[in-house]
């Protein structure tokens, strides 16, 4: 379940822009993630690019436009595009474009994308001009009203020198772009699930603050699993280096107490919460308007405890029965099940993730965690060593069962 870029099918066309320089970087990080990428080179694109560039970063034949005419080639455009998960252009030219919103099919990959059945992902390249141009916009609504993904293309700078939109996005992206389209009408479709990841500041004075080791990996980790599953996601942040997943409507906070307000907000009618954040158990009782000065002598910092979001969630649960599902993360250095057997219980929880930050492959800023589920029901599920991105897999099982 965590993967799901494994094994899919993907066609990737590529067509005559300088753009395409960044597709064969978006085909070598699809091939990486486990895709299967047959690529189309439009005859404009060969131009730029070549074949065996792709052939390079794919593992597998890429196809150019003297195929159409080879000995397959009667059957090669309907092939190509039977059983494929996802038809992606990218760059796809103002020319391109054209042809498609019209349903021309005069070369290998237009010819592809009219027999094709499946999902089309275009990712625009151009100069300004040629964006705005009344028959571009005309021949991108066409394609978009009849179901075409269009993402981007981006401002800033052109191959004409200009500052203006029409670059293609970044093969990143485009890849979160990619996996978003992938995921639609996965098992979360139309579920509401947020999440919260990385460590809140407490602060001190406009300068200090108290913080936790939390990097925000295994939040992020979940909010894109939550994604690739199909789910509306709403990440709430504190203050971290990582990416947004693409898809994701992200809120940035800083403290426990602007944590526990979009918890508050975001979870109204959500179906999950998975509080993967770590809150703050103190904050300092006041917060110098001014930056403490070293003159004023040594520095005594008067603590008081934060609220606890997840009782607070959990009183409100118990009224209006939302979020439907919650889960707890504890981060623990001693008697591990025990602890989190308690929070489990009192901040009522259907699941609490423990994870034991003694070992040194698990917790703060590594890729992998120990993990042990506990549920609601008493149940008790050892996990072996597992990167972030497979807990999350594991966790969104979990809930996907508890919702049905
Ligand atoms: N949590 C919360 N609000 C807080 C503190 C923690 O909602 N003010 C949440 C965390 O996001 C996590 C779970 O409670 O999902 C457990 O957090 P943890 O820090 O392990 O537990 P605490 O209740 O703070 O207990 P302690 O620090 O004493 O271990």
């Amino acid at each position: 379940m965590t993967n799901l870029l494994k094994n899919k099918r993907i066609i990737l066309g590529v067509t005559g822009s300088i753009a395409c320089y960044k597709s064969a970087d978006l085909a070598s990080k699809l091939h990486q993630a486990g895709a299967q990428v047959d690529v189309i080179l439009t005859r404009a694109a060969a131009n730029f690019i070549t074949s065996l560039t792709f052939q390079s970063v794919t593992g597998r034949r890429a196809y150019s436009e003297a195929d159409l005419w080879g000995a397959e080639g009667h059957v090669l455009h309907i092939g190509l595009g039977k059983d494929a998960d996802l038809l992606v252009i990218a760059p796809v030219t103002a020319n391109t474009m054209a042809k498609l919103a019209h349903g021309q099919a005069d070369n290998l990959l237009t010819l592809a994308v009219l027999a094709a059945e499946c999902p089309l992902l275009l990712a625009p390249a151009m100069d300004g001009g040629m964006f705005k141009h009344a028959a571009t916009q005309a021949n991108l609504e066409t394609l978009r009203e009849r179901g075409a993904i269009i993402v981007g293309p981006a401002s800033g700078h052109l191959a004409s020198g200009m500052e203006a939109i029409g670059r293609m996005l970044e093969p990143q992206e485009l890849l979160g772009h990619i996996r978003l389209a992938l995921g639609r009408g996965g098992p979360l479709q139309g579920r509401r699930v947020v999440v919260t990841a990385g460590g809140a500041q407490e602060a001190i004075d406009p300068v200090r603050y108290i913080a936790n080791r939390s990097s925000g990996k295994q939040g992020f980790a979940l909010a894109q699993t939550a994604l690739d599953l199909g789910a509306d996601v709403t990440l709430i942040s504190a203050p971290t280096h990582l990416e947004t997943p693409v898809g994701a409507q992200r809120m940035d906070v800083r403290s426990t107490g602007e944590m526990l307000a979009a918890v508050l907000d975001a979870s109204q009618k959500a179906d999950v919460l998975l509080m993967a954040a770590a809150a703050a158990d103190f904050q300092p009782v006041e917060t110098a308007e001014n930056k403490i000065k070293k003159a004023q002598g040594i520095l005594e910092v008067k603590l008081e405890e934060t609220r606890d979001i997840l009782v607070e969630v959990s009183k409100r649960k118990t009224k209006n029965g939302y979020p439907r599902v919650v889960v707890g993360f504890a981060a623990e250095s001693q008697n591990l099940i025990e602890n989190a057997e308690k929070k489990l219980k009192s901040k009522q929880l259907d699941i609490i993730a423990a994870n034991d930050i003694s070992a040194a492959d698990a917790g703060f800023a590594v890729d992998t965690n120990r993990i042990t589920l506990l549920h609601a029901s008493g149940e008790k599920e050892e996990l072996p060593l597992m990167s972030k991105d497979e807990v999350a897999g594991v966790v969104l099982e979990r809930v996907i069962k508890l919702l049905d």
